[in-house]
């Protein structure tokens, strides 16, 4: 049995402490990956520094991480989509849920991880594992907000989308969510207006939004109604600080679905518009395999799909995560450790 060492958080505000973990086997549809990169989300760094302030629900010791990449250590009982030695990328368990007990074996930060096979996709050769790496916490919060029955809904995602002829509006567009949600609302045929800093517009464009507008600019609520008259609007995501004010703006004071699916933490919305918060753990549905088994294996294989933001490998061993979580917010790009 391969001996593992994790990270473990053992209360709010503490350093990360780097020590032998036990190594737990897979249980049915379970796989266990052998991490190879694994990277930092703003949830790692925030549930460090407030603990059951953010989640009333953690407990400690606790190991932090959501997005890991490597091979397939070993598998479970009636895993038949993959065999040892298989290169994945992976969401990990990170995020304590408020619903069920995560077991420490689950989370990122740590040599071995027991994921969930609906969770994992295989990657191909020509992808690295710091490339990889960085899709899995953005791109299943993305398909919660847009596609789960009690967010947006959305039709689902294929490679070649029939045009819905209509319209989402996702508002943090150059954010790891936003960088997935616009990927995957176009696959799924919708127009999308998006917004980001102007030097990143011709970036959203590629990913396959119609229109980008500058989150800072005082005019980016306004223009986007204006825009929004006359089409089919299906709704908004809000990700970033303050996008959620201005999908609420946008959704009263336009025709369409009045809906925001939010990654910040709710505020109340204006009469006649409804919101929910994302939790982007809760892919484990029909939209997991949705996602993970049928859409990104194929769109990967095929090399149509952008892995970004961008990764920046800021140090080697998990010894380097606590310096990583400390560097956050500086860089425009997804902060990576390799193994
Ligand atoms: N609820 C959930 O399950 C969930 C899951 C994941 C993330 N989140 C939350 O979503 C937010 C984004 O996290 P992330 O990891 O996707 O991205 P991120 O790494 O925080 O995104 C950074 C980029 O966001 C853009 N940005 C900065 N401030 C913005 C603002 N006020 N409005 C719109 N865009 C802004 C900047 O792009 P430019 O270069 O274009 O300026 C920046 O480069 C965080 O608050 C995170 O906690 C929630």
């Amino acid at each position: 049995m391969p001996s593992n060492t994790a990270a473990f958080l053992v209360g709010p505000g503490k350093p990360l402490e780097v020590k032998s973990a036990e190594y737990i086997a897979p249980a049915e549809h379970q796989l266990v990956i052998k991490n190879s990169a694994i990277a930092i989300n703003p949830v790692d760094w925030k549930m460090q520094q407030l603990g059951t302030k953010m989640f009333p629900w953690m407990a400690f010791p606790h190991i932090l991480g959501s997005d890991i990449a490597g091979e397939v250590a070993e598998i479970g009982p009636g895993v038949t989509r993959f065999k040892a030695g298989d290169r994945v990328c992976g969401l990990g368990q990170g995020v304590p849920s408020p619903v069920s007990q995560r077991a420490a074996s689950t989370g990122g930060f740590q040599l071995y991880t027991v994921v969930n096979e609906g969770l994992v996709a295989p990657i191909p050769d020509t992808l690295t594992f710091e490339k990889a790496v960085v899709t899995p916490t953005g791109l299943s919060t993305a398909a919660c907000g847009l596609y789960l029955e009690d967010f947006l809904g959305l039709n689902p995602p294929s490679l070649s989308p029939t045009p819905a002829c209509q319209t989402v509006v996702i508002w943090g567009g150059s954010t790891g969510v936003g960088i997935n949600a616009i990927q995957l609302a176009a696959a799924s045929g919708y127009e999308v207006i998006t917004t980001a800093s102007p030097t990143r517009f011709d970036f959203v464009k590629s990913l396959g939004a119609t229109y980008a507008y500058d989150y800072k600019s005082e005019t980016a609520v306004r223009d986007i109604i204006t825009v929004l008259k006359g089409k089919a609007f299906v709704g908004a995501l809000a990700v970033g600080q303050g996008s959620l004010e201005a999908c609420y703006e946008i959704t009263s004071q336009s025709e369409g679905k009045k809906f925001v699916a939010s990654c910040m933490p709710l505020i109340e919305p204006p009469n006649g518009v409804q919101s929910k918060k994302i939790f982007g753990n809760d892919i484990q549905s029909e939209v997991g395999s949705m996602i993970w088994k049928e859409f990104l294996p194929l769109v990967l294989a095929q090399g149509k799909y952008t892995n970004a933001p961008e990764s920046e490998i800021v140090g080697h061993g998990l010894e380097a995560v606590q310096s990583a979580l400390k560097l956050q917010g500086v860089s425009s790009k997804k902060l990576v450790v390799t193994l």
